[in-house]
């Protein structure tokens, strides 16, 4: 026998020693894996595109949150190839770190809408939101017509935008002050956005209800799942690779 296995004979046999040891090894790996977070400014890894959500976009966010889409929907594609064929690249950790709180979810009964953005026009989202069998006669979605009905009323959006700044999400001064404007502007295609876009790259301006003498709670959800998953250009360079 060689002297490494009669020393771990020694080890395996005395279960004290192997407890000590035990733990000794488990604290290296610990302080290995932990200590390095404290070190470090952020654990997200920045990823170009990514910005935070126009006032438009949040306030839809927040109807989206308020009628619990979350409990039937997830907005984190697995890195795993089924998932990436049906619904596309898989989430990048960037892609929700000025959500808050993240919407990943934890049950699909209705599919992943992390890449939902663009997906379909804003004409099949109102008809969807409104009578969801209107459109996939499967479908067992509850309706959400009433959106359509509900005058938005954000409130101050300035307010909001502070409270998100305090947590970490740099919005600018600027931008916390035109909050309610920039709202506004994203709905009125007549509008001057040149603010607007400067601020929020990549803002999709129209009126998202085909009803453009309203400002309704569905405009602010369809900008909102209109914008969900397309900010950052997977076909740029910067996409990585399919995982195997
Ligand atoms: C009871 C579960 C349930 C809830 C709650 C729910 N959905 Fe759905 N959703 C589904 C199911 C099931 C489907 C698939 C069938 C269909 O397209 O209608 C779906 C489909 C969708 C789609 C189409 C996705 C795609 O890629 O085809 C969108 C967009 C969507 N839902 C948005 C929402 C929004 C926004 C809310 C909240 C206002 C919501 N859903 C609430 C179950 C739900």
């Amino acid at each position: 026998m060689t002297t490494f296995t009669q020393k771990h004979k020694k080890i395996e046999r005395n279960i004290t020693l192997l407890a000590v040891l035990g733990l000794v090894t488990v604290t290296i790996g610990g302080i290995v894996e932990i200590a390095p977070l404290f070190w470090i400014d952020n654990t997200v890894e920045k990823v170009e595109g990514v910005r935070p959500y126009t006032p438009l976009e949040l306030a839809g966010r927040n109807i989206y949150v308020r009628e619990g889409c979350y409990v039937c929907h997830s907005q984190m594609i697995r890195p795993f190839r089924d998932e990436v064929e049906r619904y596309g690249h898989y989430s990048l950790a960037a892609e929700s770190m000025y959500d808050h709180p993240f919407q990943w979810g934890s049950k699909r009964t209705g599919p992943d809408l992390a890449r939902v953005g663009g997906r379909y026009s804003d004409g099949w989202h109102v008809q969807h939101l409104t009578d969801p069998r209107a459109v996939v006669p499967e479908s067992i979605m509850p309706p959400y017509a009433f959106l359509a009905k509900k005058e938005l009323n954000p409130g101050d959006m300035g307010d909001h935008l502070r409270a998100l700044k305090r947590v970490g999400v740099p919005y600018t001064e600027e931008a916390i002050e035109k909050a309610n404007e920039d709202l506004l502007t994203q709905v009125d295609p007549m509008a001057s956005s040149t603010e607007l876009e400067k601020r929020y790259p990549k803002v999709q301006v129209r009126d998202f209800d085909g009803n453009p003498d309203k400002l309704s709670e569905m405009d602010a959800l369809i900008a909102y799942l209109q914008m969900i998953g397309t900010l950052v250009d997977f076909e740029a360079g910067e996409a990585q690779e399919l995982p195997r």
